[in-house]
């Protein structure tokens, strides 16, 4: 009896930490499949209908009818199955993908298990939440100005009261001359009263003025580090733009593990890796109108430059305007470098040129690209050759040339990689 007890406490436990694994997988396919168009847990429309409640209204076995709808809901539409003929009118006539060969059965299980389990921890509070910290930006940028204004303020009123001190002095002086048999007091003019006061505490307004100049070139120091000028001068590492769209590798590239390539299509054909144009955006932003952090302001911006207008679903080409990103990367035009040589020929990782992309939710420049750099990663890196087809004539060459000596490291030095030529136009 006890035995049977603990027994089945055990196999509850492990079922238990099955389905969670499962849901948990279920929800990352979830989000890389399906979040373009659905909402998991709720009634909201995307482009396709919410998903809350979907196991009571479809055919029963339910499991079974979504398993071949989500697989392939084109031979079930065509197959003449009376819901899914429903719903795809009821939704014009919009096209699900179908996930035969991309998903498997084990895949769809997960799914499944992700709709059924209780929703994910509310996602509502911090949207709540940046919302007030947007705000609180906000209040700070403009407490910012009312400081200036402040500081204007303050020194207006203080030069007011040295004016009518001055008076009041001169007035009292007076007052004490006549009654002692004194001349009038004739006051300086201002200018000759300040002129003399400059001169009596020069230490002063030398330390005063110092701390002014000071202070204006920290400011243009700042202004310059904030446009990037000073990193341009010297291609440095660290520089790091703030962009005209919050866009966020780690919630696109590490989060939602989108391929670095389906947004810089050109990294394995090309020089260039290429920045997404807006149309790569909208594939998903049409269905994702809101964002955890930044709720809809940020997506407004993608539509704005896509031309698209959210209420009708309508786009205005007239209206498009593109996102004018800010170059980080910057190769001077005398060099020569190229995406396709490295990635692909070289099999280098992008973490290795441009830092662990991955958790930047700003994209930030991680290493200097100084001539340095170039030659140093080229004279220690060894070129995959075995099995790189590119190499089958070079290889068979060098391993003759090198036959008998030991320890031999092919390294891009050895094929040329430090040839000005090679680098420079
Ligand atoms: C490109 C958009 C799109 C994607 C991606 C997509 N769907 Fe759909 N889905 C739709 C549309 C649109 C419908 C409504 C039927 C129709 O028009 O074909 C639908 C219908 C459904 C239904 C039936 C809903 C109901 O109310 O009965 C389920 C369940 C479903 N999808 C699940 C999924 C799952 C799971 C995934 C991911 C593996 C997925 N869909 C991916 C667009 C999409
Ligand atoms: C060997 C180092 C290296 C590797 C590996 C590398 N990059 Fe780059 N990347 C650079 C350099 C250098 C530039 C600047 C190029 C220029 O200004 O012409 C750059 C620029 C870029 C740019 C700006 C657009 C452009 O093409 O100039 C993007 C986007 C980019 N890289 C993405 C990637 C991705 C994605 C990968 C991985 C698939 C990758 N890079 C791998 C060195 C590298
Ligand atoms: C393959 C789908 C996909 C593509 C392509 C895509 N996004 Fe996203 N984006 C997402 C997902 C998923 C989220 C996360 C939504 C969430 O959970 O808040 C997101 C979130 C965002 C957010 C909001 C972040 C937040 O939490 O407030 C912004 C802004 C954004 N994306 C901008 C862009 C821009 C700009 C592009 C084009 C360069 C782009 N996205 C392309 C899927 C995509
Ligand atoms: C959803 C689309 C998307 C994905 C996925 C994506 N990027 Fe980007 N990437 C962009 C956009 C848009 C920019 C320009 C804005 C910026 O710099 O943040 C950019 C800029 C960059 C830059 C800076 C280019 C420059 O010089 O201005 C690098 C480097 C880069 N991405 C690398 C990567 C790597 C590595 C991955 C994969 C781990 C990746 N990206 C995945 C959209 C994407
Ligand atoms: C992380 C290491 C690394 C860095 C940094 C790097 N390279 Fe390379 N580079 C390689 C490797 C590995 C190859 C060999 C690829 C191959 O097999 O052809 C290569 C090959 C090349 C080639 C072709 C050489 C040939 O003989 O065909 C050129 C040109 C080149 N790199 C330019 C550059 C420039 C310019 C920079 C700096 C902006 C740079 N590389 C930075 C690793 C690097
Ligand atoms: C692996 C690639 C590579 C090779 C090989 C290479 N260079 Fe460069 N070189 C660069 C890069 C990258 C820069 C840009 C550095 C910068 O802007 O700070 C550069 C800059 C220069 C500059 C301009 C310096 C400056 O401060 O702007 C000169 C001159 C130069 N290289 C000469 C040469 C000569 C001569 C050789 C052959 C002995 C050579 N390079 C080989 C990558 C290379």
């Amino acid at each position: 009896m006890n035995i049977k007890f603990s027994a089945s406490v055990l196999l509850l436990f492990f079922t238990q930490i099955f389905f969670a694994q499962n849901a948990d997988n279920g929800a990352k396919l979830f989000k890389q499949n399906c979040a373009v168009c659905h909402a998991s847990h709720s009634d909201q429309k995307l482009t396709g209908p919410g998903l809350k409640g979907v196991f009571d209204r479809v055919p029963k076995p339910a499991d079974e009818w979504l398993t071949k709808w989500i697989l392939n809901n084109e031979k079930l539409i065509k197959s003449g199955d009376a819901y899914a003929n429903k719903i795809y009118n009821e939704n014009n006539k919009a096209a699900m993908t179908v996930f035969e060969g991309q998903l498997s059965e084990n895949d769809v299980k997960d799914i499944l298990a992700f709709l059924k389990a209780p929703p994910p921890a509310s996602k509502n509070t911090p949207v709540a939440q940046s919302d007030n910290k947007q705000t609180s930006t906000a209040e700070t940028e403009k407490s910012k100005g009312s400081n200036y204004l402040l500081i204007f303020l303050v020194i207006f009123v203080l030069v007011v009261l040295w004016i009518s001190l001055r008076n009041v002095r001169i007035a009292l002086q007076n007052v004490v001359n006549v009654k002692t048999g004194k001349p009038i007091y004739e006051p300086q003019s201002i200018g000759d009263e300040i002129k003399e006061w400059l001169v009596k505490n020069n230490r002063l307004v030398f330390v005063l003025s110092l701390i002014i100049v000071f202070v204006g070139m920290k400011s243009c120091w700042d202004e310059l580090w904030k446009v990037g000028v000073y990193y341009d001068w010297k291609t440095q590492k660290g520089y790091k733009p703030e962009q005209p769209i919050k866009f966020s590798h780690k919630i696109h590239a590490g989060d939602n593990e989108i391929a670095c390539q389906y947004c810089h299509n050109g990294v394995e054909k090309s020089k260039h890796s290429g920045i997404p144009t807006v149309n790569i955006c909208m594939n998903c932003h049409k269905g994702i109108q809101e964002g955890h952090n930044t709720g809809k302001a940020e997506k407004a911006k993608i539509y704005a430059a896509a031309g698209y207008d959210p209420s009708t679903g309508k786009y205005d080409e007239s209206k498009a305007n593109p996102i004018r990103w800010i170059k980080v990367y910057n190769l001077p035009d005398h060099v020569y470098f190229s995406h396709q040589q490295h990635v692909v020929v070289g099999k280098l990782q992008c973490e290795q040129c441009h830092g662990n992309v991955k958790e930047m939710d700003v994209i930030e420049q991680k290493n200097p690209l100084t001539m340095k750099w170039c030659i140093n990663c080229h004279r220690e890196t060894e070129v995959q050759m075995a099995g790189n087809p590119y190499y089958d004539r070079l290889h068979a060459y060098l391993k003759e040339k090198y036959k008998g000596k030991r320890d031999v490291k092919f390294t891009v030095e050895k094929i040329g990689g430090l040839e000005c030529g090679k680098c420079h136009y």
